[in-house]
């Protein structure tokens, strides 16, 4: 059995960070979502604008055409292959629902909680296979998948930010194709290269594949609900067959549209990113009561040397107004660490002195 855990039909905690986290009013910085640091593109705000008064008062494309022709253009993939959800969480849930998840589901752990959360809520047992030094060990996810509904995977990872393509490719070569597989590339924008470490191009390979990508995150487009999965038509009919009509508003699919022309938009935000982690990394290194661990992406884990994660994000909180993601919260994880987003250097430069206040008083 390994390090395996298998948590039997029971809730567990899952929740997330950002500002309404915590009391809103305490939180002058997040660094708990980890969203592209250039806020969302000028294109998708004007877009918004522009078209307030004649979308707010008709119903939207319940369809999302034109959303799913701009993203068609943007991936090279047929619009008959992306099902548009309100956000990447409900096509998560169309997943878990459209009976692909029913008796037993396969999900390394630490990751992000909405699968397994899903997943129980469904009914299903849930097998956890811990990363072992936070990587994704390939072999032991096959191994454990036999006989399983559904694999979930993320690369990169939440919370870790770490890439796993080789493994991943492993696991979709080896893993049976009556187990469906959730691959999670919500963050894989504003990783290093993602050209080279998305399975879009390889999609059509493997019948039993959903490529999960989001909004949120790449473009800055939080708060409008935008995300989408792409998968064989046959695969997506069934995946969003419990959609409900109009689940993505008029705005967010304008928006969408707009901030997909923005291409330029998304590699100065890894350019920005990679310098400002290696920053980051670097000075919050010199720290004696922080470990920042390595990361290919807009987020990083920080080990706090003793202090306890929770108690250490309600204080520096209240003291600095810096919000940071505890992640006791996520399976397998423990008690000693925190995820940081990369942002702007001006705020950068802000996080680091809250944090050297609590090297040095705390
Ligand atoms: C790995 C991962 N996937 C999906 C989501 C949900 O994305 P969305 O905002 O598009 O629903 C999150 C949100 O934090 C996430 O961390």
């Amino acid at each position: 059995m390994g390090d395996e855990v298998v948590i039997s039909k029971r809730m567990r905690a899952c929740s997330h960070g950002g500002t309404y986290s915590v009391n809103p009013r305490l939180v002058r910085l997040d660094y708990s979502s980890s969203i592209n640091p250039l806020g969302a593109p000028r294109k998708a705000i004007t877009a918004i604008k522009t078209n307030t008064s004649s979308l707010a008062q008709n119903y939207p494309d319940p369809e999302c055409r034109g959303l799913k022709k701009s993203l068609s253009r943007y991936l090279g993939i047929d619009p008959e292959w992306i099902s548009v959800g309100n956000g990447a969480i409900e096509v998560i849930y169309w997943f878990v629902q459209a009976a692909f998840v029913k008796g037993r589901v396969v999900i390394p752990a630490p990751t992000f909680c909405e699968y397994e959360l899903a997943s129980e809520k469904a009914g299903a047992e849930v097998t956890f296979v811990p990363l072992h030094d936070l990587e994704l060990e390939a072999d032991q996810v096959i191994e454990k998948a036999r006989g399983a509904d559904a694999v979930f995977l993320c690369n990169p990872n939440n919370p870790t930010g770490i890439l796993a393509t080789k493994q991943i490719m492993k696991i979709l070569e080896n893993v049976d194709s009556s187990t469906r597989i959730l691959l999670d590339e919500c963050f894989i924008e504003l990783a290093d290269n993602p050209n080279a470490n998305t399975m879009i191009e390889q999609i059509s390979e493997f019948d039993n594949l959903v490529i999960l990508r989001s909004l949120t995150k790449s473009f800055g487009l939080a708060g409008l609900r935008v995300g989408y999965g792409v998968c064989n038509p046959a695969l997506a009919k069934k995946l969003s067959a419990n959609k409900i009509p109009w689940n993505v508003n008029g705005l967010a699919q304008v928006a969408g549209v707009a901030a997909l022309l923005e291409r330029r938009y998304l590699s100065k935000a890894r350019t920005l990113v990679k310098k400002e982690r290696k920053f980051l990394h670097d000075n919050i290194d010199k720290l004696k009561s922080f470990r920042p661990l390595r990361s290919d992406s807009n987020y990083f884990l920080v080990h706090l040397q003793g202090r306890n994660s929770t108690q250490f994000r309600d204080r520096l909180l209240k003291k600095t107004g810096v919000l940071v993601r505890d992640c006791s919260t996520f399976t397998g994880m423990g008690t000693q660490y925190i995820r940081l987003a990369v942002k702007m250097h001006r705020e950068n430069m802000l996080l680091l002195k809250a944090l050297e206040a609590f090297d040095h008083n705390d």
